[in-house]
């Protein structure tokens, strides 16, 4: 499997190497004097196996690939109601260095944009500058699993050149987002904007995002699952500028892209891309690396829209024990789609059944919904005329303080249960 997949990624490389569209920023002087011919693709699985072509590990300045990071360790450290009194979640139909807030709320529309991410830099919590860049960095590393530094050059390339950024955050200043001296936070946000980071260490960051905010290299958690949700929603509507419908459309992943020529893309519970290719298209995105990551797509099927079949079998198979006593035996990961199909079927099955064994020990995982329709299914059985048992031998799936469950370890005694007066 690692063969062919390696192969995969050689070949999606080989594919486009010889695409010389596109120009390398340059609005960043620093950022003009990168090879553009470098090229290097990335994956990591969510158990923390790499798969790496070509220059992969090649430096280059994180650049807008920055915000989403910094804006999960806002939410994070600060919590969602006082990031979202600063920063809005709608996609701005604007350049990422537009000077504007929403027109009616007076924010930030998006922390993918610049505005909004000048704004997330100023909420993360820090007594100085330097303090605030410190907890920055350090997340940002615990997230590529290894220690991370700032490319010097860029960063005073940056801040030389910075005037627009000033400009938006003195204009966030007057509408009250910026509570601090936008000059520090500007420090700040020029110094993370000037991270380097290599395609392999994107595609650590993003598979910490693919694993619900887990390194699946180091095992270390970075966010909460609700933070990683809220991160790769904004994600998926703005973060890659005017190109997201294409991109969407295309890769169909939540993603960033940066200036310096990367692009992350995340696969939710399976993997995350990291890709590096400098020369960038009129949005503002990497050409190389969007073609690479719809070819990366299109061959592993990783659209998130594609239709699995995944909830059709969750009822492997049934059979009858004595009068009116049917077991059902479930398998594999049980989300709301499979249980809800599993207990209709129950509910619904003819034939002179009256009583349901639901036979649970070839269950893999369980979500919380799934086990709440599970617990309910007794009740909701009790209902139509029918009773309901579980049998989960080592309690694995339904918590032994369940009592109204009527959870039995065998099917044996579950029937014996069932035949009890
Ligand atoms: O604020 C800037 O101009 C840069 N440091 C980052 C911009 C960027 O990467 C935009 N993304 N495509």
């Amino acid at each position: 499997m690692t063969v062919l997949v390696q192969r995969y990624l050689d070949e999606i490389l080989a594919e486009h190497a010889d695409n010389a569209e596109g120009v390398v920023a340059d609005y960043i002087p620093e950022l003009a004097t990168v090879d553009p011919s470098s090229f290097g693709l990335s994956l990591e699985m969510t158990d923390g196996y790499v798969y790496e072509s070509g220059d992969s590990a090649v430096e280059f300045s994180i650049q807008s690939i920055s915000k989403p990071f910094t804006y999960a360790l806002a939410l994070d450290e600060v919590g969602q109601d006082a990031v979202d009194a600063k920063i809005g979640v709608e996609p701005s139909g604007e350049p990422f260095n537009e000077i504007s807030v929403d027109d009616q709320t007076k924010k930030p529309k998006n922390a993918m944009i610049n505005a909004g991410a000048i704004a997330a830099v100023s909420l993360v919590p820090g007594a100085n500058p330097h303090e605030r860049f410190s907890r920055l960095l350090d997340f940002y590393s615990v997230c590529a699993g290894r220690a991370l530094d700032v490319d010097e050059d860029i960063y005073q390339s940056e801040k030389s050149a910075g005037s627009r950024n000033r400009a938006i955050a003195y204009m966030l200043q007057s509408f009250g987002v910026l509570d601090d001296d936008p000059d520090e936070v500007l420090d700040v946000y020029f110094r993370q904007c000037a991270i380097k980071v290599t395609s392999t260490d994107l595609a650590c960051m993003a598979s910490t995002l693919a694993g619900g905010g887990v390194n699946p290299r180091t095992g270390v958690r970075v966010a909460s699952p609700a933070v990683v949700q809220r991160t790769l929603s904004v994600m998926m509507t703005c973060g890659m500028y005017d190109a997201t419908g294409v991109w969407v459309t295309t890769v169909g992943m939540p993603a960033k892209s940066g200036v310096g020529g990367g692009i992350i893309a995340v696969l939710p519970s399976q993997l995350g891309i990291g890709v590096y290719s400098p020369p960038l298209g009129a949005n503002g995105n990497s050409i190389r690396g969007v073609l690479a990551c719809q070819s990366l797509s299109a061959q592993l099927g990783l659209h998130f829209l594609s239709v699995t079949r995944e909830s059709r079998a969750t009822i492997r198979a049934t059979h009858d024990v004595a009068d009116g006593v049917r077991i059902y035996e479930l398998h594999g990961d049980l989300l709301f789609a499979g249980a809800e199909q599993a207990l209709r079927i129950v509910e619904q099955d003819g034939d002179g059944v009256d009583v349901a064994i639901l036979d649970l020990s070839r269950v893999d995982d369980i979500n919380d919904v799934a086990r709440r329709m599970l617990i309910g299914m007794r009740e909701a059985l009790n209902k139509v005329g029918k009773e309901g048992f579980l049998v989960d031998p080592d309690r694995r799936v339904i918590p032994a303080d369940r009592a109204n469950a009527a959870v039995y370890p065998t099917v044996e005694e579950a029937v014996a249960a069932a035949r009890r007066p």
